[in-house]
């Protein structure tokens, strides 16, 4: 695909907001865990820096792109859907890995996904404790601090290293995710849940995870990480291995080609 001068002017403005909140985290990191925290649900918050950051993506992002429609998730019950599917679009996380953040574990970051009629065009996913930028444009590739980053080429399971999420909202899709748990756990060298979703489809794309399943993810915890992985060489598909759609939330499963086939496969198991 050739040089497309309006995707990378919007990657630079996702970077602008990206980096401009990972200042606000950043500047809040050392009090963490004297923060004020809000339920949105009982295992679920959100403290007075996820919307301080995201206020701040969106002073960015409105005043450079006004003609974008915005879906943030800390003012998401203002958006509809169908809004964010034609034209131009941003997804924002401001902050991925909140119950981290207020802990002091160093596992969070800035997501932004820009779209075009509902299809990833450009992401970024700021990891701001390990101050890693991961980029991606549709069509030029992915980028970690500017370097360009691919899939692992791992293709026995036996060697994999999987990411994950654990369902943490609703306790009765704790024991199907421990079934699938179970097979995986058997077969494979590893599974990690950091806690970030944004950062697992990153490290999927970055070679460092051979593949990623979490049953239950929001827009704005993969609209930018899909594309991550897609530009890497990876698959990133519905659990079934339909297509992910960005704007829909619902189960997200990433990985190299091989082992995204073998995770498709045990994950429909029985
Ligand atoms: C959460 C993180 C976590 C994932 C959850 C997300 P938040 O996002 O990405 O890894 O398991 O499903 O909701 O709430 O910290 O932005
Ligand atoms: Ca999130
Ligand atoms: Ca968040």
């Amino acid at each position: 695909m050739g040089y497309q001068p309006e995707r990378y002017d919007l990657l630079e403005i996702a970077m602008r907001a990206a980096r401009e909140a990972a200042g606000v985290i950043r500047a809040a990191a050392p009090r963490s865990r004297t923060i004020d925290w809000r339920s949105k649900g009982p295992t679920d918050f959100v403290s007075e820096v996820d919307l301080a950051a995201e206020a701040c993506i969106l002073a960015v992002v409105t005043r450079e792109l006004p003609e974008a429609t915005i879906l943030a998730e800390e003012s998401a019950a203002d958006t509809s859907p169908e809004r964010v599917a034609h034209g131009l679009a941003l997804v924002i996380d401001p902050l991925d890995g909140t119950t981290n953040f207020l802990h002091g574990y160093p596992e969070y970051a800035v997501s932004i996904g820009v779209l075009m009629d509902g299809e990833p065009v450009a992401a970024v996913v700021l990891d701001v404790p390990g101050d890693e930028l991961f980029t991606a444009i549709a069509g030029g590739g992915a980028f970690l601090n500017g370097t360009p980053i691919r899939v692992s080429t791992i293709s026995d399971p036996q060697r994999a290293l999987i990411g994950t999420g654990f369902p943490f909202k609703d306790p009765a899709d704790i024991a199907p995710y421990q079934a699938q748990m179970s097979r995986v756990m058997a077969q494979v060298s590893g599974v990690r849940r950091p806690g970030a979703a944004s950062i697992d489809l990153a490290s999927v794309a970055a070679g460092r995870f051979d593949a990623f399943w979490e049953n239950i993810l929001s827009p704005w915890d993969f609209a930018a990480g899909m594309l991550l992985v897609r530009e890497a060489g990876g698959l990133v598909t519905g659990l079934d291995g339909s297509h992910l759609r960005a704007l829909a939330p619902g189960g997200v499963l990433a990985g190299n080609p091989q082992l995204h086939e073998w995770l498709a496969r045990v994950l429909r198991e029985p």
